[in-house]
């Protein structure tokens, strides 16, 4: 596990030097998993499209540098993207694409790769650039890719929250804990999200979590809280086929139900982690750092 390329001392570098100003700002989670085709990207979407349902103002952000899934899921083409901020001088708020269900969308692109290449005052313009979306947003959801290369943890160890999606695949469960495993050590979080998907019901479901809950309350100095669980079902497979999310095309079925519960669970709970580190501007600050 190479979590040591990333800096997890104590030396601030996750300190939110915005944290006054940031109490009001909107709140970053990031979607994780230990293994790829767990579900993120299917989750975040729907999760941020569930959250817009509920009257909130939705950016989701994809920042899977290898497969840019969230425009193939809701169906839009972005004319630009994050490294056309970078590099060609457009506005972050040009590169916000109008979704269905009312969220917005901004694809990441070959720009994050490139946060390492960054001298400092592209830097600074880069984070002043997207502070603007402080005002655009209630949240902002950020699709990452699987397992844990430095650029998948900087994201993580940033966001104000973390949602890590498992399957009750025993490779899942593995890779999801090791995942949890490496974020505690950077002690980014007190708490992290748990969402189960694909498990035939219930049962499955919560066993699914207490499994990795025993493990993580033994061995882990970080907790743990379940979010809800999707279960194994069409409506899934037909809305990726179809490009419309299945929180628009069937929304009395089970995924969309239990997504509608997660974001209001989001909404009401998970507070105190929220307003430690929410603020856009704080998890890009806390990113570019661990780039520098
Ligand atoms: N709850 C589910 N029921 C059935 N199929 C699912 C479910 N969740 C995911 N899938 C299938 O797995 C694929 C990968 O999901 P995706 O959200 O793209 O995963 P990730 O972003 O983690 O790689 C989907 O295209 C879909 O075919
Ligand atoms: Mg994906």
């Amino acid at each position: 596990m190479k979590s040591g390329v990333l800096r997890s001392s104590g030396a601030g570098v996750f300190a939110d030097p915005y944290a006054d100003a940031a109490a009001a700002g909107a709140r970053v989670i990031a979607v994780a998993s230990g293994k790829g085709g767990a579900g993120k990207s299917n989750l975040t979407v729907n999760l941020g499209l569930a959250l817009a349902a509920a009257g909130r103002r939705v950016i989701i952000l994809d920042a899977d540098l290898g497969l840019a899934n969230v425009e193939v899921l809701l169906g839009v083409t972005p004319p630009a993207s994050l490294f056309d901020c970078l590099y060609h001088g457009r506005d972050i708020r040009e590169v916000l694409v109008p979704a269905p269900g009312g969220v917005r969308f901004i694809s990441g692109g070959s720009g994050f790769l490139e946060l390492a290449n960054l001298d400092r005052r592209r830097r600074e313009r880069l984070i002043a650039s997207l502070a603007l979306l402080e005002e655009e947003a209630d949240f902002l959801l950020i699709d990452t890719g699987a397992g844990i290369s430095k650029n998948v943890l900087a994201f993580l160890a940033a966001a104000g929250e973390v949602i890590v999606v498992i399957t009750p695949e025993p490779t899942s469960l593995t890779d999801g804990y090791s995942l949890i495993k490496v974020l505690a050590r950077f002690r980014s979080h007190r708490r992290v999200l748990l969402a189960v998907n694909r498990a035939a019901g219930e049962k499955e479901a919560v066993d699914t979590f207490r499994r990795v809950e025993r493990a993580v309350d033994r061995f882990l100095d970080i907790g743990v809280d379940y979010l809800g669980a999707v279960y194994e079902d069409r409506a899934v497979t037909r809305a990726v086929r179809a490009q419309v999310p299945f929180l628009l095309a069937e929304p009395r079925s089970q995924p969309a139900k239990s997504v509608t519960a997660m974001a209001g669970r989001l909404l009401t709970g998970g507070r105190e982690e929220a307003a430690r580190r929410s603020g856009i501007k704080g998890f890009f600050h806390r990113l570019v750092r661990v780039f520098e």
